[in-house]
Parts: structure tokens; sequence; C-alpha cells
């Protein structure tokens, strides 16, 4: 069934789409181009590492580059850099994918989650999604012509995704269920017996999984659960996986997508259309990452647990409470103490203490309540940022 649009944009033209006006800008970039307009700003906002993609990766870019390889590659990606994801995947997860028909290298995670969504719906599809959750997931559906169902997660359950909240909204309609865990921007992980509930869920009504899993490498003192390595759910579902966030490579623009062929096979075929390939000195960065780059993904996941720990304990001295997040590198606390929303919150903190945070609704309206907190930055800057909130917190009880 096509959607209905109103009728008074069905004959509109010399205009932009229907489609691409259900969507907003995003509430992230709204504060930053605030924030880039003033001085002396803490930023616990921006979702990226602080590190420099490490040398030994760019020098393998520069030495491509060096000997001129400066072409397109095949659509699905250098076969070498397919190779080492593959080996990858077997060698973390025990999960074994064919590098020639079931992966597919991407521009980052945002591609193969755009991708993903045009391979999989029909108009007036239904995605479900936990809310919050990351800022691209809704837009994403609603650009490949679906409808996002976002499920309410709740700060008393760490921001879960309930497999029972799932099965309440399931309708015929109902094409997939998108997740990312560790989540961005609470921090939340989902156990592998959560995860396995909702797998049970998606194979009982034969319902395709998206998960993002860009946090993978990014937990602390637990392991990672790959949702396609749970009993029967590599054949159904589409693993999404990146380079941006463990090895501090966002500017690259490269990420993976991993599922059975007949969907890579349509992934492919839109992105041979649309992106055509990711960039030739990003793939080769890739693989050297994948070959050499443990130990820098060790170290930078080290001091994001330092930091992760004195931010939690921070907020929450200073009233502002918190769950411990055991994944990605953000924390999700409450501001409902303050008497402010959200947006009230992280617009007064930046005007008054010059403090940058984003207002949990930018994730979704049960973000409301909470700011995101990223700890992706200085110790200094932190405990810098920490004594303006408790200033600020103070001033507003
Ligand atoms: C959950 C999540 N998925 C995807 C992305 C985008 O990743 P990439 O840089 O690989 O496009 C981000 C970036 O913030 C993210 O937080």
């Amino acid at each position: 069934m096509p959607p209905v649009y109103p009728a008074q944009l069905q004959t509109r033209r010399n205009t932009t789409s229907y489609r691409a006006s259900q969507i907003s800008s995003s509430g992230i970039r709204k504060f930053f181009d605030l924030l880039s307009s003033m001085g002396e700003v803490v930023s616990l906002g921006v979702g990226e590492p602080d590190f420099v993609t490490p040398w030994h990766i760019r020098e393998a870019a520069i030495y491509s580059l060096g000997r001129g390889d400066t072409m397109y590659t095949s659509n699905s990606g250098l076969l070498e850099l397919r190779q080492e994801v593959a080996s990858y995947l077997h060698q973390a997860y025990h999960l074994d994918y064919d590098p020639q028909v079931e992966l597919i290298i991407t521009a980052g995670v945002s591609e193969g989650l755009d991708l993903a969504m045009r391979a999989i719906l029909d108009p007036g599809d239904e995605v479900i999604l936990p809310d919050p959750a990351y800022v691209a997931y809704p837009p994403c559906i609603l650009l490949a012509g679906g409808i996002p169902v976002p499920i309410p997660t709740r700060g008393e359950n760490q921001f879960k995704l309930k497999a029972a909240d799932i099965e309440a909204r399931i309708t015929d309609r109902t094409k997939a269920i998108l997740i990312g865990y560790p989540s961005n921007p609470t921090g939340a992980v989902m156990s592998r017996e959560e995860l396995a509930q909702i797998a049970k869920l998606a194979r009982k009504n034969n319902i395709m999984v998206v998960s993002d899993e860009i946090y993978a490498q990014l937990v602390y003192g637990i392991e990672h659960s790959c949702f396609a390595s749970l009993p029967g759910m590599r054949e159904n579902t589409i693993l999404l996986g990146g380079f941006s966030k463990a090895y501090a490579m966002t500017g690259w623009r490269i990420g993976y997508a991993a599922a059975r062929a007949e969907i890579i096979q349509v992934m492919t075929k839109i992105h041979q259309y649309t992106m055509l390939c990711a960039p030739i000195m990003a793939q080769m960065a890739a693989i050297e990452a994948l070959k050499f780059g443990e130990a820098d993904v060790q170290q930078m996941r080290q001091e994001y647990d330092r930091r992760r720990r004195v931010m939690v304990a921070g907020l929450n001295d200073i009233g502002m409470a918190c769950f411990e997040p055991k994944g990605a590198f953000y924390t999700f606390p409450a501001v409902r103490g303050t008497g402010l929303t959200s947006e009230e919150f992280a617009e007064k903190l930046l005007v008054e203490e010059k403090v940058a945070v984003v207002p949990g609704t930018a994730f979704g309206e049960c973000g409301e309540g909470h700011v995101r907190c990223c700890y992706a930055t200085s110790l200094a800057n932190i405990e810098q940022a920490l004594e303006r909130m408790s200033r600020f917190v103070d001033r507003h009880r």
C-alpha cells in the first residue's frame, strides 16, 4: 500500500518532497551551531573520539596514496578488506560470512543504515526501534518510505528494550526491528539473554533485525554480544559495523554490512548507483586498522573507561542520577531535580556555565528529563565540566 500523502501536497510542483519534509534537522547540529559562536566552552556534546587516528593507520593510507591508489574499487569494496572483516567477525563471534557475497564495505555505518532501510522497506512498512535512539534511525526509516514505531524505554530499566514491549507493537506491517547496542545516547548494553528474547520474537514473527554495532569494541568489563551470533539470527540480521569510534576514524567514512547474500546483493545494487564505492584511501586504512590496530583500540578503551568512571561518579555526586553505562562513550544523566526540561537545561547550562551537553529529546520523546554527556574528551575537561555543572545544579535546585 503506498503512503497516503496530504491531498494538497500531491500536486505541488517545483518544490521539495513531502517525504523529506517529514524529517527535521538534527537537534544536535542546532546545538553545535549555537556553541560554535561562543568561546571557552567545555564540550561534552559531540559524539566522536578526541583521539586522532593512530599513526600507522594514517601512514597506510598515505603510503597507498603515494603509490597511486586513487581509483574506484569494486562496488562491494576491496576484497582484502572484506576478507579482513570476515576474519574479524569469525574471531570475535565465531560468525562466518562469505567475503564474496555476504559483506559490503560502506561509507560508514551511516550509509550502511540507509542501504539496509532502502533494501528491505516498502512504503508503509513499520520498523520498531527503541526511544531514545541514535538520531539517524527515524529519518533513515522515513526516507526509505517506512514508518518508525518507537518503543519507550526508561531510565529505571537502564533504557533497555524489552521483548514484551516489542511484541505489543508488532502488526501485519512490521518489517524490521532496528537496534543499536551499546547505545547512543544512553551507553546501555543489553545482555546476551536479553537480546535472545528479542531474537526469539523476531524468529517467531519472521521479522528482520538491523543491528547497528558501531560501538561493539567499546564495552567496559563485559563482552559484547553480536546479535547475528544468537541462535538462528545470522540469516535474519543485517549487521552494521564501523571504524569511526573504536579506531578514531570518523572522518574517513568507512564501515561495513554483513548479511545473507540476497540482502547484500540488493544493498550493493543501491550502493552501486548512489555511492559507487567507499573511498579507496579509507579502505586501505581500514585494512591496516583490522590487521594491526587492536592494541590502539585497547589503549583508547582503557582511557575511555577511566573517564567513564570519573564522569559517572561525578554526576551522581552532584545529584544528576546516572546509571553506569557499560558501553559506547556516553552517560545519560537525569536533570529532573532541577525542574528544567532537557532543552532548557542544555541551553541554560551552555549560556550560564559554558558547558555543552545534548538534550535527551534530540534522541526521541523518552529522552525528556535527561541529557547526553559524552566522555570522549580529556579528564581535565570532564573535571572542569563537572565543577561547572555542580554550580549550575545547585543554583537551579
Ligand atoms: C549509533 C551510531 N550509529 C552510527 C553512527 C554513524 O557512524 P559512521 O561514522 O560509521 O557513519 C553513529 C555516530 O555517531 C552512531 O552513534
